[in-house]
């Protein structure tokens, strides 16, 4: 049998899941389920890199899982699990901080330097080491792609580094994985500063739609979307960032590609344009929501212990002959 590649993602359940999720990750792992044997995450130790509210994490972990299905992600095709649930990832994490990760490295990573700022010196060593986590994380698996964000490219190039320090130690243990980043739609930007990417850490929740804000909120939300100057619906990225965006979430919402969308309003206002956006938004999240609550938690449940089975085979596999690799068996 030909044997097929293999693809490895996930998010945190960690504040609140918007279509910049959606269109720029997860809509994307479903149409990969066709082609790929597929393992999708929830990663709650990547999550409590930052302060978490206990029962906020509990609930957000069952929310994203219902998100992956509602989204169109099939359990019975790919493996969902939840990271916490299999200790291979935490102890090969621990093995790489010893084996192939380097200071200099991580020093180097663009998120790390974002989200500590200037408090470098007093923030967790979690969310310094928090790569390497990622790294156990991919390579566990002899994951061949790892479809992510453009923010994420730089900890799946580390896990490559880690991977072959450790290959050129050890022998060909870990597969060198290649991330892919979507091209359209890779990052969704804030409805209010089209210079931010939406984000579920902002403050200001106009700036996002969140895949559970009801359709209504979200219409009033893409109605007070900023917009640029000029009068003309077209893809510009430099001069028109805000009505680049919004084209964006229509046409991966919607059924109609930008370029046809450029066309159709040829000559039509920007009001126009944002009333039909509305509505197109609000039919995907009706439509979404619908799936989403068809879930139970009890399903959950079910299959994230299903998906722990599943992939705990595969990575304690692994980690016994990283295991013995270095001594310790
Ligand atoms: P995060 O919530 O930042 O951990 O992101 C989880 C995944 O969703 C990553 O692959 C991100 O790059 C992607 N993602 C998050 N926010 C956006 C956005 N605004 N646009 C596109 N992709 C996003
Ligand atoms: N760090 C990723 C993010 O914040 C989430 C993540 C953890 C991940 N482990 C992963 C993504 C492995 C891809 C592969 O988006």
């Amino acid at each position: 049998m030909n044997k097929q590649k293999i693809i490895f993602s996930g998010i945190q359940p960690s504040g609140q899941m918007h279509i910049g999720h959606y269109i720029g990750a997860i809509s994307q792992w479903v149409e990969m389920q066709k082609d790929y044997d597929c393992v999708f995450s929830i990663v709650d130790y990547h999550a409590i890199t930052v302060k978490q509210n206990p029962e906020e994490l509990r609930r957000r972990i069952i929310e994203v899982t219902k998100i992956y299905l509602a989204a169109g992600i099939d359990s019975q095709k790919s493996i969902i699990f939840q990271q916490s649930a299999i200790p291979a990832h935490t102890e090969l994490a621990w093995i790489f901080n010893c084996y192939g990760a380097r200071m200099a490295d991580l020093n180097r990573m663009t998120q790390f330097k974002d989200k500590a700022g200037e408090n470098r010196e007093s923030v967790g060593v979690g969310l310094f080491d928090y790569p390497v986590l990622m790294a156990a994380d991919i390579l566990l698996y002899d994951t061949d792609i790892v479809p992510v964000g453009e923010d994420q490219k730089q900890h799946v190039e580390l896990a490559r580094d880690i991977a072959r320090r450790f290959n050129s130690e050890f022998g060909e243990i870990f597969k060198i994985p290649q991330s892919v980043v979507r091209q359209e739609g890779a990052r969704i930007m804030s409805l209010l500063d089209p210079a931010k990417k939406m984000s579920k850490s902002d403050v200001n929740q106009n700036n996002c739609i969140a895949l559970l804000d009801s359709p209504e909120a979200a219409k009033k939300k893409i109605m007070r979307a900023v917009t640029d100057s000029g009068i003309e619906i077209t893809y510009d990225l430099v001069n028109k960032p805000a009505i680049a965006n919004l084209l964006t979430i229509y046409a991966q919402l919607g059924t109609r590609q930008v370029k046809r969308l450029e066309k159709d309003y040829a000559g039509h206002g920007y009001g126009e344009f944002k009333k039909d956006l509305a509505e197109v938004v609000a039919k995907f999240l009706e439509d979404f929501q619908k799936k989403y609550n068809r879930i139970s938690d009890d399903d959950v449940v079910k299959i994230l212990e299903d998906g722990r089975k599943k992939a705990e085979a595969i990575a304690q596999k692994k980690l016994e002959e990283v295991r013995k690799l270095i001594g310790v068996r």
